[in-house]
């Protein structure tokens, strides 16, 4: 019996953009095996593979990188609002607040040349915000980088290396979407609606700020941070166990295997930072890790998920900490976009019922 407690197990769509098989350790998108794209493409075109069901032609490539590139350069309105905000609005409500503030050029039905505009727009809120309050002058993008470079060139006010910009991009793919996950599925009831798309991601972002969604990553930084030395490591992990606190970065709702995204971003940090002391201590802190929760949590099957890895390049390529989840919005916009596209094509009020369980009129 499904449990109406957080929904789990409970369908409430159908969609052919991702396929998350938590028994097998599986994620496809629109028929392509999440990682192999990861390895071998870039992000626009499995952007463009998520909004139209196809991989691009060179030539539509072309045209939706230019469309992206087009939109790296904000409107007026949308620097004063974020000028506007006080300091200590946090990142995520700053991207909420200037995503709310885009006029889609069409309000119903949504467009992707309205998605595209939106995912072009984001990285620059990111980066300026991110400039403006740690007192830095904003870097204007660049218009001859690509969408992921240009993001990187923004906040480190360099051109990143092509090995930084590759094992980027490979995270920013491989958590473009995964199924109908809490934000997404706020995307698709705020869509349902016959509202527009902002509105719709506005949503989604919402969702998407809460530690039990976006905020991972930094959790897992935190843990490494706090474990310091290889020889820590066994200690550190077994008082955790020992007090019945998790372990960061393991265990997932869905996979009950290998999670196939934690793979494929261990396989391109490997490539990337073999020398790093850091690279060092994470993956022998993984080792010792699933050790560990073998001999404390028999059968429970927790293996390492896509946030340890992520820390892992986040960390590499100098995205600074606070900008973690809003780094993840800019990959998983094109997912939600898509959902909406998707929800809008085939669309009903997404209107469930409850339970009445309150007292009755005496
Ligand atoms: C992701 C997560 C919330 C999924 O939880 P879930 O599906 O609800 O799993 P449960 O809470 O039912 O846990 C099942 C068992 O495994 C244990 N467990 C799960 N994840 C664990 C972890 N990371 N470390 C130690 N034990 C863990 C639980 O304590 C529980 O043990 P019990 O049977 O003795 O009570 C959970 O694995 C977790 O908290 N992981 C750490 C945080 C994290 O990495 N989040 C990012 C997710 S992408």
């Amino acid at each position: 019996m499904p449990s109406v407690n957080g929904l789990a197990d409970i369908v409430a769509a159908e969609t052919e953009l991702s396929m998350v098989d938590g028994q097998r350790g599986r994620l496809v998108y629109r028929g392509y095996e999440a990682p192999a794209l990861a390895k071998t493409r870039r992000f626009s075109e499995v952007a463009h593979l998520l909004w139209t069901g196809r991989l691009p032609d060179p030539s539509e490539l072309r045209e939706l990188e230019t469309q992206l590139t087009e939109a790296r350069t904000l409107p007026p309105e949308i620097v004063a609002i974020l000028d506007a905000l006080p300091p200590e609005v946090d990142m995520m409500s700053a991207l909420r607040t200037a995503v709310s503030a885009i006029r889609p050029r069409q309000i119903w039905p949504p467009t992707i040349e309205d998605a595209t505009r939106i995912a072009g727009m984001m990285p620059t809120i990111v980066a300026y915000r991110h400039a403006k309050v740690t007192g830095q002058t904003p870097v204007p993008p660049r218009l001859d980088l690509s969408h992921v470079a240009n993001y990187l060139y923004m906040l480190n006010g360099r051109a990143p290396s092509e090995a930084h910009t590759r094992a980027l991009e490979a995270y920013l793919i491989l958590t473009i979407d995964h199924g109908l996950n809490a934000s997404t599925f706020a995307g698709r009831v705020a869509a349902s609606t016959q509202s527009d798309l902002s509105a719709a991601l506005t949503a989604a972002l919402a969702a998407m700020k809460g530690p039990l969604h976006g905020g991972a990553p930094s959790l897992v930084m935190d843990m490494l941070d706090e474990i310091g030395s290889r020889e820590n490591a066994a200690p550190f992990l077994r008082a955790k166990l020992e007090r019945g606190e998790r372990l960061m970065g393991f265990g997932h709702r869905v996979y009950k295997t290998r999670d196939p995204r934690a793979e494929a971003l261990r396989d391109i940090v490997i490539e990337l930072t073999q020398a790093d002391p850091w690279f060092d201590l994470a993956a022998h802190t993984e080792t010792i890790a699933l050790r560990l929760l073998e001999e404390y949590k028999p059968g429970r099957e927790l293996y390492t998920n896509v946030e340890y890895w992520a820390a892992a390049i986040l960390r590499t390529v100098e995205i600074p900490k606070p900008i973690y989840t809003a780094t993840f919005s800019i990959s998983r916009v094109v997912g939600w976009s898509a959902h909406v596209l998707e929800q809008a094509a085939n669309n009903r009020l997404i209107r469930p019922q409850s339970t009445y369980v309150g007292p009755l009129p005496a």
